[in-house]
C-alpha cells in the first residue's frame, strides 16, 4: 500500500485529523479582512456610516436591478451611475464642507458614495417632484440626491427634496447650490412626517434602524405618497419590515445586497418597495 493511500485509510478513521486543514481552508475566506481592518484602522478616521465604493460587478448588478424596477434599460442607469461617481464639482463640494465641519477629526476625506448611488439612479430616472430621505447624518445621501434634483432640472423637470433627522448637526454637507434643490426638517422622523402636507414619489428610509420604527415610518407615509411612488429601505439588510409592508400594500420587493470595494464592512442594502 502506498504513502498516499494509508494517509488516506488513518484520515478517513480518524476525522478529528481532518479538522486543521478544514479550518485553514475556511479561514482563509476571511483572512485578507483582517489585514483590511488594521489598514483600516490605522488609516481611516471614521467611526460609523462608512465610506467605500462599489465593486464593479455589484454596480453591475445595481443597475440591473433599477432597471428591473423601472423598466428602463440598465445601459441608462450605468450612465445616471457614472454621473454621479464621475461629478468632480460634487467631490470637491463635499470635500471642503468636510474641511469646515467641527466634525472633520471623525471623516476621511475622500468621496465615495456605495449604495447611494442607487438612490441616485431612482432619482435620476423617476424624475421624482418630491423625495424625503429619513435620517440625514453627515448629508452625503442629501447632498447625492440634491444634485440629482438639480441635474433632472437641467433637463426640464422640477423636485425638492426632504431631509428629516432628529440631530440639529446632522445635514452639514448640504449647503451651497445643492441647497437650492432641497432642505432638512429637525426632528423626530415619525412627528415630521406626519405633519408632512406634500405627495412623496421617492421615499428613503434611514434615520432609526430599529425594525419598529421603520415600520412605524412606513405606516406614517402609506397615504401620503404618490401612485407610482418608490420606497428604498436602508435597513432591509437586517429587517423584513419593507418587506412585510409591501405585501401589506400589494407592493412588490426586491433586495438588492451591497459589496464594498477594498473595505472590511460586510456591506448593507437597498430594500425596494414598488408598484407593478
Ligand atoms: C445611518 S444615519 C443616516 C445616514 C444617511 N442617510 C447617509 O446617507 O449617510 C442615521 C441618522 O438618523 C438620525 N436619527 C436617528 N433617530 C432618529 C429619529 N427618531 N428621527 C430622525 N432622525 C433620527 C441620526 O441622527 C442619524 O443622523
Amino acid at each position: 500500500m502506498n504513502l498516499e493511500k494509508i494517509k488516506y485509510k488513518i484520515s478517513h478513521r480518524l476525522p478529528f485529523l481532518r479538522i486543521p486543514k478544514r479550518v485553514l481552508y475556511a479561514m482563509s475566506y476571511y483572512n485578507k479582512k483582517y489585514i483590511q481592518i488594521l489598514k483600516w484602522g490605522m488609516r481611516s478616521r471614521e467611526t460609523a456610516n462608512y465610506t467605500y465604493d462599489l465593486t464593479e460587478q455589484n454596480i453591475l448588478y445595481l443597475a440591473q436591478t433599477i432597471s428591473v424596477v423601472t423598466r428602463i434599460d440598465s445601459k441608462k442607469i450605468i450612465e445616471y451611475i457614472n454621473e454621479a461617481r464621475n461629478n468632480e464639482q460634487l467631490k470637491e463640494h463635499i470635500i471642503t464642507a468636510t474641511m469646515k465641519s467641527p466634525h472633520k477629526e471623525y471623516a476621511d476625506l475622500r468621496v465615495d458614495f456605495g449604495r447611494r448611488l442607487g438612490w441616485y439612479a431612482f432619482a435620476r430616472t423617476l424624475k421624482p417632484k418630491i423625495i424625503v430621505e429619513t435620517g440625514v447624518d453627515k448629508g452625503i445621501g442629501s447632498v447625492l440626491l440634491c444634485s440629482a434634483l438639480l441635474k433632472n432640472k437641467e433637463e426640464g423637470f422640477d423636485g425638492l427634496f426632504y431631509g428629516t433627522d432628529i440631530n440639529p448637526e446632522a445635514g452639514y454637507l448640504l449647503s451651497g447650490k445643492y441647497a437650492e434643490a432641497g432642505k432638512i426638517l429637525y426632528g423626530d422622523s415619525i412627528k415630521t412626517l406626519s405633519e408632512f402636507t406634500e405627495k412623496i414619489d421617492l421615499f428613503i428610509n434611514d434615520s432609526d434602524h430599529s425594525a419598529d420604527y421603520e415600520y412605524r415610518e412606513y405606516i406614517t407615509i402609506r397615504d401620503k405618497i404618490s401612485e407610482n411612488a418608490i420606497l428604498l429601505g436602508d435597513n432591509s439588510h437586517v429587517s423584513d419590515k419593507l418587506a412585510i409592508f409591501s405585501i401589506e400594500t400589494k407592493r412588490n420587493f426586491l433586495f438588492f445586497r451591497e459589496e464594498p470595494g477594498g473595505h472590511w464592512y460586510p456591506g448593507a442594502g437597498i430594500g425596494i418597495s414598488f408598484k407593478g
